[in-house]
């Protein structure tokens, strides 16, 4: 019994052309119309395998293959369909398919495991809207209430909760569709690596024994508008200088005080009122700073903040930092672990264990269960662009590794 490469190369290749910007990568943001129709493809997949579908007050949809038992903990598997704005059609998309196929290999060879099976595809997990990853996870495992919901907001000011009430939802019941203690027996979470470690070594697999924890900041740097060619350079109050200064040292940063695991990045910039010969009154950035050991996440954080205020005094500006998002970093559950490596020994898959340095919902999961990650090889390593790559027959090996995993866990 294995799965499909032609049907999970179709899906993929499907779910990619609900996107936002065709010729330039994948953009598919959580509530655009690229979303919707993405999620009826998949609905319309689900019609057809006599799922019981659920979706929660924020888009979290969960689509269950009933086992013998119904009562006993469900095995969950899945990821997400958002992606970063012109990102690849790997990320998130290979777990959401892979789910899917693996319940269309069941139902068609009409294997019941005992523990129903459920397909998880999580809400905005990029944070491409709201800034703060895994949101939909976050609300779906309880660390995110409604008051949490209305505070993360868009560019434009509008709060996850309004954009999901727009798009149709009910944001206001998302804490009654949350998961229990005990309702999930384990998650699975099928993802491409990311990373170059898989493609450099020539393995299929990647059995992921930690994800790393992260922190978000937006730092506001606010000065003083005026005109670039009069105002001489003692009597600026200039938040540009401050931001520029600062952003340029968090390599030193981490270099100084980080593990050598500690990453940091500076992603996005925004300059008020962005006009060339205008002294900018507000700068604000972002900062994401990750790491599998807390260590180098407290180190880097304490040091940066140190440096920021310095710079702002230096250029008589003031400035805020806060903390938008965060997660903390989680081992695995050595059982789960291990159940993927038995298997893909059976199956004869080259494989190597490893530690996660994106983020997933999965994470989020393992306080309320035992989770395990699969991954598969990035080619060269690219991810979040469009060159995102993996060939469909090492997602077919890893859709092969997912059904054995999962029916191991279910039966
Ligand atoms: C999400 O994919 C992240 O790791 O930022
Ligand atoms: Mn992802
Ligand atoms: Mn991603």
């Amino acid at each position: 019994m294995e799965t499909s490469l032609e049907r999970i190369r179709k899906d993929i290749e499907a779910l990619s052309h609900f996107n936002a910007t065709p010729g330039c990568g994948v953009t598919r943001f959580s509530y655009s119309k690229e979303d919707r129709q993405a999620r009826d493809y998949l609905l319309e997949q689900f019609k057809s395998l006599d799922l019981d579908v659920s979706i929660d007050g924020v888009g979290n949809i969960r689509a269950r293959y009933l086992g013998k038992d119904s009562d006993a903990p469900i095995v969950m598997t899945g990821s997400h369909i958002d992606t970063v704005l012109n990102g690849g059609k790997f990320d998130g998309v290979a777990g959401v398919v892979g789910a899917l196929e693996i319940v269309r290999v069941m139902h068609e060879n009409d294997i019941r495991p005992t523990h129903s099976v459920e397909i998880v595809i999580f809400t905005e997990e990029e944070g491409s809207n709201f800034y703060s990853t895994m949101a939909g996870s976050k609300a779906l495992t309880g660390k995110y209430g409604i008051d949490d919901l209305k505070k993360i907001s868009n560019e434009n000011g509008v709060s996850m909760f309004d954009v999901a009430r727009q798009f149709g939802l009910t944001p206001e019941n998302v804490e009654e569709h949350r998961i229990r203690p005990g309702e999930v027996k384990a998650m699975i979470e099928l993802h491409v690596e990311q990373g170059a470690v898989l493609d450099d070594e020539k393995k299929t697999i990647g059995i992921v024994n930690a994800i790393a924890g992260m922190k978000t900041f937006v730092v506001t740097f606010t000065g003083k508008s005026n005109h670039a060619g009069t105002t001489p350079m003692y009597l600026r109050e200039n938040p540009m200088s401050a931001a520029a200064q600062v952003i340029s040292e968090v390599e030193d940063i981490l270099q100084q005080v980080g593990t050598h695991s500690t990453v940091g990045t500076v992603g996005k910039i925004i300059c008020v009122p962005n006009v060339p010969n205008v002294i900018p009154n507000k700068v604000a950035f972002t900062l994401d700073v990750r790491d599998v050991d807390p260590r180098g996440i407290r180190a880097a954080v304490a040091e940066f903040k140190k440096r920021v205020a310095d710079k702002a005094a230096a250029h008589k500006v003031e400035v805020d930092i806060s903390l938008i998002a965060q997660g903390q970093a989680i081992q695995l559950a050595g059982t789960v672990v291990g159940t993927i490596e038995t298997a893909a020994q059976e199956l004869g898959l080259t494989y190597k264990k490893m530690n996660s340095g994106a983020v997933h919902d999965s994470a989020m999961m393992a306080e309320l269960t035992d989770v395990g990650m699969i991954f598969v090889p990035s080619v060269a390593g690219r991810s979040h662009v469009p060159e995102e790559n993996t060939p469909f027959e090492d997602i077919k090996a890893g859709c092969d590794l997912l059904l054995k995993t999962v029916l191991r866990l279910a039966r």
